[in-house]
């Protein structure tokens, strides 16, 4: 069901219910951090590989330091610079906090979003909120409540209806655990800046797959078949000999009644789309322009693998 008043999604979180709430990325689904059985009903939920971990979500630093510690000076410097936002850094977990939420990995990952119904809802509940992307396990992410409820409706309590959200795909992922931070998973929050506020490299996405479990996984596919072109000509080309319904997806103009502009914000919205209309396959004309997008790129890549 849709739910607007946010005092009766935090009483039914308390209550260990499942409510997906949105944030500036793509909507999550909550549940309170110290409830293991409400977590363990989200992996059930979304049908979650049991070693994949979560993002605990919090609304202050204080909240970070209770569910962290060792705490490198690093972390500040992101905070001050890019909290509240779509950043989730991976940290030491202490060891009350219920091992489930990092699938038993001795480390936490937490991000302060800047959605203000995510933030008051996290204060309304009184502790982080353990949030995946609201979808089921492999499908695209959730942009809007609809799209919750496609996946989820009599599954779970409530989602919190914010309508669309503004970045439209996940929060970058960088892991502090080692003298060289690690970029687990790109996002709205480049390379590039991260580097700037730390002062150093970070290390390359050789390691993303063996640390970050949920990078592994195929993800955010819809039914419909997707393929990639890197020129306009065979893109054409392909059209012309597969006359069957399709989907279009580039970055720039195209004249063509199923042709539909590719940003972050609208993507996940796209797939499910192609799906609901019956598209026999979802075409991407991937040029130059879109392949500067790395965390779209990065998220097309996976829906291919
Ligand atoms: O923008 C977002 O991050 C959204 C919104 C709801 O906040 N959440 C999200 O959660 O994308 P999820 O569960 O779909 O993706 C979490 C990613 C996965 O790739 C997971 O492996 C990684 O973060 N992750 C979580 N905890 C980790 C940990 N302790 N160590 C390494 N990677 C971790
Ligand atoms: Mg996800």
């Amino acid at each position: 069901m849709y739910l607007y008043d946010l005092e009766h999604a935090a009483e039914l979180l308390k209550k260990g219910h499942l409510v997906a709430f949105p944030t500036e990325t793509v909507y999550g689904l909550g549940a309170a951090i110290f409830n293991s059985d409400a977590i363990a009903s989200i992996f059930t939920a979304k049908g979650r590989p049991s070693d994949n971990p979560l993002i605990a979500h919090v609304s202050s630093l204080e909240q970070v330091e209770e569910i962290a510690e060792e705490i490198p000076e690093r972390f500040y410097l992101l905070a001050k610079a890019f909290f509240p936002g779509p950043l989730t850094v991976v940290l030491k977990r202490k060891s009350h906090v219920p091992a489930i939420v990092s699938a038993g990995l001795p480390t936490i990952a937490v991000r302060m979003p800047s959605h203000p119904i995510a933030r008051a809802l996290i204060e309304l509940v009184g502790q982080p909120l353990v949030a995946p992307s609201a979808n089921l396990s492999g499908k695209p992410s959730a942009t809007q409540a609809e799209h919750v409820l496609e996946d989820f409706e009599g599954k779970i309590a409530a989602v919190i209806d914010g309508g669309k959200t503004d970045f439209g795909i996940e929060s970058t992922v960088i892991s502090l655990l080692d003298d060289v931070p690690v970029l687990l998973r790109p996002g709205a929050i480049t390379r590039e800046q991260i580097e700037e506020v730390l002062q150093c490299s970070l290390s390359t996405e050789a390691g993303e797959r063996v640390m970050s479990p949920g990078m592994k996984y195929r993800h955010y596919a819809p039914r419909t078949p997707i393929k990639t072109f890197s020129t306009l000509s065979a893109l054409e080309d392909y059209l012309t000999s597969h006359p069957s319904k399709k989907m279009i997806l580039s970055a720039g103009p195209f004249e063509h009644p199923d042709h539909f502009l590719l940003t972050a914000k609208d993507f996940y919205a796209l797939l499910r789309l192609a799906d609901q209309k019956n598209y026999s396959e979802i075409l991407v004309l991937c040029d130059d322009e879109l392949q500067k997008q790395t965390a779209l790129m990065n998220r097309l890549s996976k829906a291919l693998m």
